[in-house]
């Protein structure tokens, strides 16, 4: 397959470098030029859960000269998905199929109002990374990823993308909907990104707190009547023991909102808290717990 990814932080490089090591024709799309640089000239060094190596990639900053793909992986931060995906539109074709794995809530919608939403797969993963430095990535946990269309039917085509993306030894399911599967995830990082970037802890840290379990169990549990208000059915029988699970097992990493803070960018609060915050309010739900968590990470990002 000709595949690019188009936002190739710590994430985008651990499945584009799968993908490559796949013999997948690649292309790596990144804003950050010292990253694009050293990719070219020295390979994408990754370390890590799935061992260490070089794998060599083709990296570009501009995709403008790039053909018609026949998937496009969307690995931006939510904040840009919308322009991200636009700067792309070349590569988007009639067949071309457009996969979001990243966090956060309206990702997919994003990109469906730009490119149509039956191109668009959705999904969530529990692969974990972190970058070390340009072209260098470290995969800090390993999961299964779980991919779905955004409307419509699962269809062979998706089917045959998760038996690549698993070929690739990246384990990959493919279910019905996508919805269900963004909303279980969403959960998680309602629970775990924003205590984590608040508190400066890793993953691990908050289950060992019962202060910080309470905070999480809150957080989750004011989603999950979001969602039920929403008819939208959730994955996990105990949304909030999920989530105390999922700290639990990537209880040495750093959350995304976390790295976002260290490295005083802006985070994807908005798409996770405050979007629980956001849809409990248009449906008459009170998100105390979202509300606080969502204030505190914006005056964080006010002080950086
Ligand atoms: O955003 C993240 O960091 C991840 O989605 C998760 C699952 C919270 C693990 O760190």
């Amino acid at each position: 397959m000709r595949i690019a990814v188009v936002g190739s932080g710590a994430m985008g490089c651990v499945f584009g470098g799968h993908l490559s090591e796949a013999s997948h024709e690649v292309t790596l799309i990144d804003v950050w030029t010292d990253h694009v640089k050293a990719l070219n000239e020295h390979g994408l060094y990754l370390t890590g859960v799935s061992g260490e190596r070089t794998i060599e990639v083709k990296a570009v900053t501009d995709p403008s000269d790039l053909p018609v793909q026949d998937l496009v992986i969307v690995f931006v931060k939510s904040a840009y998905t919308e322009s991200a995906v636009r700067d792309a539109s070349n590569l988007i074709g009639p067949n071309t199929t457009v996969l979001t794995l990243q966090n956060g809530l309206g990702n997919a919608q994003a990109i469906g109002s730009i490119v149509g939403a039956d191109k668009v797969v959705a999904g969530v993963t529990s692969h974990g990374a972190t970058m070390l430095g340009p072209g260098q990535v470290k995969h800090a946990g390993c999961g299964e990823t779980v991919i779905g269309p955004l409307t419509g039917k699962l269809t062979s085509e998706i089917m045959a993308l998760a038996d690549a993306f698993t070929e690739s030894g990246l384990e990959t399911r493919a279910v019905d909907s996508a919805e269900s599967l963004i909303w279980s995830k969403l959960l998680v990082n309602v629970g775990i990104n924003a205590l984590t970037a608040i508190l400066r802890i890793k993953n691990g840290e908050l289950t060992k707190h019962d202060e910080a379990k309470e905070l999480l169990a809150m957080a989750v549990e004011e989603g999950v009547q979001v969602a039920a208000a929403k008819d939208v059915e959730l994955i996990h029988e105990d949304p909030v023991e999920n989530c105390l699970q999922v700290a639990e097992l990537t209880g040495a990493n750093i959350s995304s909102m976390y790295q976002d803070v260290r490295a005083k960018r802006p985070t994807e609060i908005d798409v996770i808290n405050g979007a629980i915050v956001a849809e409990g309010k248009k449906l008459g739900i009170a998100t105390p717990t979202n509300f606080v968590l969502t204030k505190l990470i914006k005056v964080i990002e006010q002080l950086y």
